[in-house]
């Protein structure tokens, strides 16, 4: 029998409990696999997978192509998991019609169950349209990585009265568009709380404090595995890129050195047969 993933409802009962929703990043079978086996049932296969996957400064060079490839490979490797397909940049923005086609990709040829975009106000048609096309959007405002070069960096969106007024209008654009959930990246926790409380639906926070209705964090920044720079915001629950040198340096000083493999790591044949030859 085949089984059955979480849906979309999840957020609203988890909004509604008040227990926070918990979400990773995933970008292949293997790690996905194992982020299940953990209990998340929430996995985002998000564009950061251009910088900690593919080694580039920033989400813009990601193209829709690879996204729906590792979509397809973390939906490969999960069986309950709700799956959310990030769009990268401009396979979203130049028309509702391009938007709705793409997702519907992610849907349809990679199992995704969701997909996510950025942006507030000016999304919100765009996500209406997907949304009354039965593809379930998770919204994503405040820091908006696709728009590194406009706001000039990775900086807390929000600060002055203007912005997080913007801000405020943003969370309830997309929350009136139809988004199931939305992410709110570096955005100062007092802020983040009052729109988690005046919002119905529930906000998933990085880098936005401890009052959203669920957190979000890069697998590999949790995991100590991107090393090119460690965000303010996350935590490293292990030291993988240590343990794999580590690991790595000790395998090839074994092969150096001829330790291994040894005769257990092969196979042999029958010595009556290899005297035949
Ligand atoms: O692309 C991504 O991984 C994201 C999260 C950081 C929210 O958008």
């Amino acid at each position: 029998m085949q089984t059955v993933r979480v849906n979309v409802s999840y957020f609203q009962q988890h909004k509604t409990k008040g227990i926070p929703i918990v979400m990773l990043t995933a970008y292949d079978a293997t790690t996905a696999r194992i982020a299940e086996q953990a209990g998340v049932q929430v996995l985002l296969v998000g564009d950061t997978l251009g910088m900690v996957v593919q080694g580039h400064d920033t989400t813009v060079p990601v193209t829709l192509d690879e996204m729906l490839y590792h979509t397809r490979l973390v939906v490969r490797g999960t069986e309950r998991a709700f799956v959310i397909g990030d769009l990268p940049f401009m396979t979203y923005n130049i028309s509702s019609d391009q938007a709705l086609a793409n997702a519907a990709r992610f849907l349809q040829q990679a199992g995704a169950q969701s997909v996510k975009l950025e942006g507030g106000q000016h999304m919100a048609p765009t996500i209406h349209r997907l949304v009354e096309n039965g593809i379930p959007v998770m919204a994503h405002i405040g820091l908006t990585p696709q728009s590194v070069y406009q706001l000039g960096g990775w900086r807390v969106q929000g600060r002055t009265k203007a912005a997080a007024t913007r801000l405020m209008d943003d969370a309830r654009a997309v929350e009136e568009a139809g988004a199931y959930a939305v992410v709110l990246e570096l955005v100062p926790t007092e802020l983040a709380a009052l729109i988690s409380q005046r919002l119905q639906i529930p906000t998933i926070g990085i880098g936005a404090g401890p009052g959203c209705d669920g957190q979000v964090q890069v697998m590999h920044d949790i995991l100590g595995l991107f090393e090119a720079f460690v965000p303010k915001h996350t935590y490293q629950y292990a030291q993988l890129g240590e343990a794999m040198r580590t690991a790595i340096t000790t395998y090839k000083t074994e092969v150096e050195q001829r330790l291994f493999p040894t005769a257990a790591h092969a196979a042999s044949i029958d010595t009556d047969l290899l005297a035949e030859l």
